[in-house]
């Protein structure tokens, strides 16, 4: 009896095998704008302690009390959480190894899958990806420009257009008591039609109202009070200083005051860049200060801070503006063969020449020749040879060009390596001639 399908678990999507390049780009891409800037790879475990979410992310928001998932070994007491944004990990990872003992500032950076049980739809979902960069030990507001500067390079990189930058700053706990009050007073008229979440958010930590996701309190939540207002002077000079080197380096922004971020970590600046290829989910970064977080973790206090970009949303973004993405390679050689023999040196010429560096199948299925070259034709062989007892007596075959249909003798024992390296060199010179012109080539070997 035929087993009933399991299918994948809602809000989750495969990478399938004919689409991984396109993360693989944008993944190395990703590392490499971060490593320009001085930032390494660190990575981290899927799963946590669940204490460490509560005490970073916060156990008033929406991504603790309402989306974490839960694990737990059968076995096993410990409550565990499948992490829903890498910012935590790290900082649990650098304070455990005593790396802000090191050379400050530290710069670490991530791609991470995470997890949060939301809704799904259109670019949200409950498993999806975060390119992310963390900074820890520095407080001057160039440390501020310089990661939202990674976002915005990497952004450039990829040839995205229309992404918009829009920052705020959420004061410290020194000013965040004033605004507090008032906040709490505020939502306290309504606290009639609030939700019960809120309610209970109202004495406990009434910013959290301010980003939940239920129409009526995001509608009062429209006319509250602005952080902004209540910033004091230490964070008001900072956000200057944030946006004065903006304007230096020419990155444009704009002010809005209504972003707060959905993590209780923040602390001063936060962005978010906003791209309008996304529909409802249109933030594809977020990110801020942490300035309070090492220490609340049980570090030396540190100042931190970074950001986080949701890969699925970026490579919609890229999808919807037609960014094209450089395909792989397709299979340089495929080598038909007909009987026994044959096959075996087939499989001995594609091993020889995949240590050369070339990729080169031959056939596996036993089909043939007619099938072989028909598979041949699917996978986009740039070059077949066919190999039967008269190619093994003469150890000459003709190499033939997919593409014009040209075909070329070659002793394919002692000449295959260096002909498809030749063809390749060729092939490299034509691209570079279209890419710069055939004027400008001829010079830049003139040069040479
Ligand atoms: P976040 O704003 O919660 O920040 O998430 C960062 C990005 O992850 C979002 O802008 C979005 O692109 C993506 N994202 C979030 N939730 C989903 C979802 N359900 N489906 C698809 N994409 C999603 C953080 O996570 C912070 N840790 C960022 C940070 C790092 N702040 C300082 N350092």
């Amino acid at each position: 009896m035929a087993g009933k399908l399991i299918k994948a678990p809602r809000g989750t999507q495969d990478i399938l095998e004919t689409e991984s390049y396109q993360w693989q780009f944008v993944e190395r891409m990703a590392l490499e704008t971060a490593g320009l800037f001085g930032f390494s790879e660190m990575r981290t475990p899927v799963f946590e302690q669940m204490d460490l979410f509560k005490r970073s992310v916060g156990d008033t928001t929406d991504v603790v009390q309402k989306e974490m998932y839960e694990v737990r070994a059968e076995k096993g007491k410990d409550l565990y959480g499948l992490k829903p944004e890498g910012t935590a990990g790290a900082v649990r990872s650098a304070i455990e190894h005593n790396l802000l003992k090191g050379a400050l500032p530290l710069k670490v950076c991530y791609i991470t899958p995470c997890f949060r049980h939301e809704r799904p739809q259109a670019g949200r979902l409950r498993e999806f990806h975060q390119f992310g960069v963390e900074m820890f030990g520095a407080q001057s507001p160039s440390a501020d420009v310089e990661v939202i500067c990674v976002a915005r390079e990497l952004f450039q990189m990829l040839g995205l257009k229309d992404i918009t930058l829009n920052i705020n700053s959420i004061g410290c706990p020194t000013c965040r008591a004033e605004y507090h009050k008032a906040l709490t007073e505020y939502f306290r008229q309504y606290s009639d039609q609030l939700c019960g979440t809120c309610l209970e958010r109202l004495d406990k930590n009434p910013m959290r109202i301010l980003d939940c996701k239920s129409p009526v309190c995001s509608e009062l939540a429209k006319n509250a009070p602005v952080v902004l207002d209540y910033l004091c002077d230490d964070c008001k000079t900072h956000f200057e200083g944030v946006k004065t080197r903006l304007e230096a380096i020419g990155i444009p922004y704009q002010v809005d005051p209504t972003i707060v971020r959905g993590l209780d970590y923040y602390t001063k600046t936060v962005f978010e860049f906003i791209s309008n290829n996304l529909g409802a989910q249109s933030t594809v970064c977020g990110g801020g200060r942490y300035d309070g977080l090492v220490e609340q973790m049980g570090g030396d206090p540190a100042p931190g801070l970074g950001f986080a970009v949701g890969l699925e949303r970026l490579l919609l973004i890229m999808q919807a503006q037609g960014i094209e993405i450089p395909k792989p390679e397709s299979c340089e050689l495929f080598i038909a063969s007909m009987g026994e023999a044959a096959n075996i040196r087939a499989c001995k010429l594609v091993n020889e020449l995949r240590s050369e560096g070339f990729y080169a199948e031959c056939d596996l299925m036993g089909r043939s020749v007619k099938a072989q070259m028909k598979y041949a034709n699917k996978i986009g062989a740039k070059y077949t040879m066919v190999l039967g007892d008269s190619e093994l007596e003469s150890g000459t075959a003709k190499l033939k060009d997919m593409e014009s249909g040209e075909e070329r003798e070659i002793n394919f024992q002692q000449e295959l390596a260096q002909t498809l390296y030749d063809i390749t060199i060729q092939r490299a010179t034509e691209n570079l001639a279209d890419d710069f012109g055939g004027e400008a080539l001829a010079s830049m070997m003139e040069m040479k």
